[in-house]
């Protein structure tokens, strides 16, 4: 694969980048945004029928398209995606684009993407808000045995665990790229401090997955998964929004534009879950 020289981000192999946005409700950067969607994407914005949905639908898009450009060398416009058979997309790397993997999220005001080099990765992000029918969800889409952990909390804690577990499970589901209809492929327990670990995935005990609690906003909870090891995780916040995000012909002109639009923390914010079942509290 040639490598382009108009990169504004590199990835390592050894590192995940995880950036967090949040939207900004403007109108006049959401018109220009919208330039930056391809046909496929407008056309999901229109179908929106609440304003604050729409325009953050196109802020969250525009934003994965000016971070995945910055990683490829393309200007926002210029990113193309192909789609798996559950709808993941992927970058469709094309002649000087690097091979990188991605993923999104998005809930309430904020939407958190990871990119890694090779391998896939799944990300999720969630507000954290009361969930009355949360044993009834998780008898549904659950395991068992988490329906039973989720039952013996109450309250606050409940809800908590319930978030903690979901965000796990959906990150797992998102890097193999299927549906929901599969969280209950894997059986999650959790650690004295509240974390869960994967016990079982397909019914094995042991497996390839790769999994950590990401620090999130106050009030959401997220997680990270891959299926190789994930030795590193690089935090960055995009701000380009408020600075107004270039349109596609300034990009081009304005690379140190977009560089300043964004600020990094370089240290691993992520807390690696430790693999090992032991100490779980199961029943
Ligand atoms: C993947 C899925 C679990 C994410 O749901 P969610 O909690 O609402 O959303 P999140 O904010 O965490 O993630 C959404 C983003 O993940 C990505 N995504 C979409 N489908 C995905 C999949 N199957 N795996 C991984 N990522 C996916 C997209 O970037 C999406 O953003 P967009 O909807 O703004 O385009 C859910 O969309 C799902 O179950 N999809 C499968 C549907 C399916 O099987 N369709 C088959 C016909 S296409």
């Amino acid at each position: 694969m040639i490598e382009s020289s108009n990169k504004l981000f590199n990835l390592q192999d050894d590192e995940v980048h995880v950036w967090t946005a949040r939207f900004l409700d403007d109108e006049s950067t959401t018109n220009e945004l919208v330039g930056l969607l391809d046909q496929n994407e407008r056309a999901r914005a229109a179908r929106f029928s609440y304003r604050h949905h729409r325009m953050r639908f196109i802020h969250f898009h525009a934003i994965a398209r000016q971070i995945l450009g910055g990683y490829l060398g393309l200007s926002a416009a210029d990113v193309t995606f192909v789609h798996g058979p559950h709808g993941k997309p992927e970058t469709k790397s094309g002649r000087g684009c690097a091979d990188i993997q991605f993923n999104l999220s998005h809930s309430g005001d904020y939407c958190l993407l990871a990119v890694r080099k090779d391998h896939p990765v799944g990300i999720d992000l969630e507000e954290v808000r009361d969930l009355p029918h949360a044993l009834e969800i998780a008898a549904r889409q659950f395991t068992h045995a988490e329906a039973k952990l989720l039952a013996r909390v109450e309250d606050d804690a409940r809800r908590d665990t319930f978030f903690a577990l979901w965000t796990h499970k959906e990150a797992v589901i998102k890097a193999l790229g299927v549906s929901l209809a599969n969280l209950d492929r894997m059986t999650f327990g959790i650690d004295p401090t509240g974390h869960p670990q994967l016990i079982s995935f397909d019914g094995n005990r042991s497996s390839d997955l790769s999994l950590m609690r990401l620090d999130a906003p106050p009030g959401y909870a997220a997680a990270l998964a891959s299926l190789h090891p994930i030795p590193k995780v690089m935090r960055r916040t995009w701000i380009g929004g408020q600075d107004r995000a270039p349109t596609r012909r300034k990009e081009t002109a304005g690379r140190s534009q977009i560089a300043a639009a964004m600020s990094t923390k370089v240290s691993p914010l992520a807390s690696e879950i430790p693999q090992s079942a032991a100490d779980m509290l199961f029943f």
